[in-house]
């Protein structure tokens, strides 16, 4: 799997360690309430779960899947709740956990979904940001790195499913999406 990356971006160390420094500031500032940790599926996954062992405060988790219909591949999809949470939001502190923020289509849809639900609070943490590719302004409360706009995998991020094992993150080398 390595092999196809272009570049490996960040370490398994070094995302470990990004995490645990989010997860501090969190804890933090979430310190003596009840979070709700809403996972986005299936890319976050590996992300939330290093988080949640790094967090210091009591936790809840849940998860909602996502289905993205883009028309092109160069345009914004449209997205529609697959998995609903199992758990009611109403009242509670939120923080959305997302793999990865580019366009911001996706999490701006979500936080509108979530929102009609009056969460006491509602926030996101994204693994990874894309900010020069945002359309839309999307309020990242914590992020644990920002990169250029290129195509990434690994930490859960994947092309055509593949690679979210990889340990690292890294840029996926142009051939082996342009051949498909
Ligand atoms: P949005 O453009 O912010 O709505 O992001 C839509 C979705 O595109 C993300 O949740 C990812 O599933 C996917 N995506 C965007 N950029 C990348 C990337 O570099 N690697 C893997 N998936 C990506």
């Amino acid at each position: 799997m390595i092999e196809d990356l272009e570049k490996v971006l960040f370490t398994e160390r070094e995302i470990r360690n990004r995490i645990r420094e989010v997860a501090k500031e969190i804890s933090r500032d979430y310190r003596g309430r009840d979070l709700m940790l809403v996972a986005v599926l299936k890319g976050a996954v590996f992300f939330l779960t290093h988080l949640a062992q790094s967090l210091k405060i009591h936790t809840r988790i849940d998860f909602l899947g996502i289905e993205s219909f883009s028309p092109g591949k160069a345009l914004p999809g449209i997205v529609r709740i697959s998995k609903d949470l199992d758990l009611a939001i109403q009242g509670m502190d939120v923080l959305v956990v997302e793999d990865i923020v580019d366009t911001g289509l996706t999490i701006r849809y979500l936080l509108n979904v979530l929102q009609e639900r009056h969460p006491s609070s509602l926030a996101v943490c994204a693994f990874v940001d894309k900010s020069n590719r945002r359309l839309v302004e999307i309020p990242l409360k914590y992020r644990c790195f920002e990169i250029p706009d290129r195509f990434v995998v690994g930490f859960g991020l994947d092309y055509d499913q593949r690679y979210r094992n990889l340990p690292c993150l890294g840029i996926l080398k142009k051939e082996i999406y342009q051949k498909s």
